[in-house]
């Protein structure tokens, strides 16, 4: 058989967060990659008895490559597991552009992203009508990891819409800032999540002025995300797709609805 890698979203952390699909492909694989720094060992449980099971939490990309250079060479089939969705963050592309030049065939499952399960732990809609209808998620930059000219948390920030702010809780003032600097009011309202759903996990609701210091408080500075914007505590509004004045292809709409909806 050939070899192949499949790149498998294991979700926030909790291990019945993954999809069937990622469960089956980490039972099926002969070699199981995760990194322990990242990922819930929970998350284990799902591998055979047999798989070699191997931690990337101190290995560069360059202690992973060996591993699919196996793969190609003994038909070996191998799950790499990435915490939450693998297309965010996850060093995703370059792996891939490895496998493709070793000849492997490649997979992508994909997961329950950090900044879904951090909005369903606070028990709300990110995108309310009439107040939020996007979401930006981004990150601060300033760390390792320049950010592209015009990606700046400032600039996004000037939409006022919902952000989920990842690998930013280490320079939490820098964040408060220059998401004030965008214009978000004092008082918008913020989630600051530490590992979410895992059993150590924290969700803490604070405002916007106050987000350094509460992040500072509960000496948060990685596993850490954070939402903010209007909608975390807006409500009121309703949706037109689900109005009984709203019609499609599968739902008639009430005549009497459809006038209040078109302001008749
Ligand atoms: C390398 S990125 C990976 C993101 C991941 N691919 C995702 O879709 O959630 C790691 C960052 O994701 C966020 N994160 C991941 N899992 C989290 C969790 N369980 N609770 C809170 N934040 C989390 C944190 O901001 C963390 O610094």
């Amino acid at each position: 058989m050939d070899g192949r890698v499949v790149f498998v979203g294991a979700g926030p952390g909790a291990a019945d967060l993954l999809t069937f699909r990622a469960a089956k492909a980490i039972a099926e694989a002969d070699v199981v990659i995760w990194a322990a720094s990242l990922v819930h060992e929970d998350v284990l449980q799902h591998a055979s008895a047999d798989a070699e099971i191997v931690d990337s939490a101190r290995l560069p990309m360059e202690g992973v490559l060996p591993y699919y250079e196996r793969a190609a060479a003994e038909g070996l089939t191998v799950a790499r597991i990435h915490s939450g969705d693998p297309a965010l963050w996850g060093a995703l592309q370059e792996q891939l552009d490895r496998c493709h030049e070793l000849g492997l065939a490649t997979e992508i499952i994909p997961g329950v992203s950090s900044f879904s399960a951090v909005a369903a732990a606070a028990g709300r809609e990110l995108t309310i009508p009439e107040v939020a209808q996007s979401v930006i998620l981004t990150r601060l930059g300033g760390g390792k990891t320049p950010m592209p000219p015009g990606e700046e948390v400032r600039e996004f920030a000037r939409h006022g819409t919902t952000m989920a702010l990842f690998l930013s809780a280490a320079r939490s003032r820098q964040l408060q800032e220059e998401l004030l600097e965008g214009g978000y009011p004092p008082g918008t309202p913020c989630v600051v999540a530490y590992q979410c759903t895992w059993p150590e996990e924290l969700i803490v609701s604070c405002r916007l002025d106050e987000l350094a210091d509460t992040v500072r408080a509960h000496k948060l500075w990685k596993h850490t995300l954070v939402l903010v914007g209007p909608a975390l505590e807006a409500g009121g509004t309703r949706s037109h797709l689900y109005h009984p004045g709203h019609f499609h292809g599968h739902r008639r709409a009430e005549p009497g609805a459809r006038k209040v909806l078109r302001g008749g």
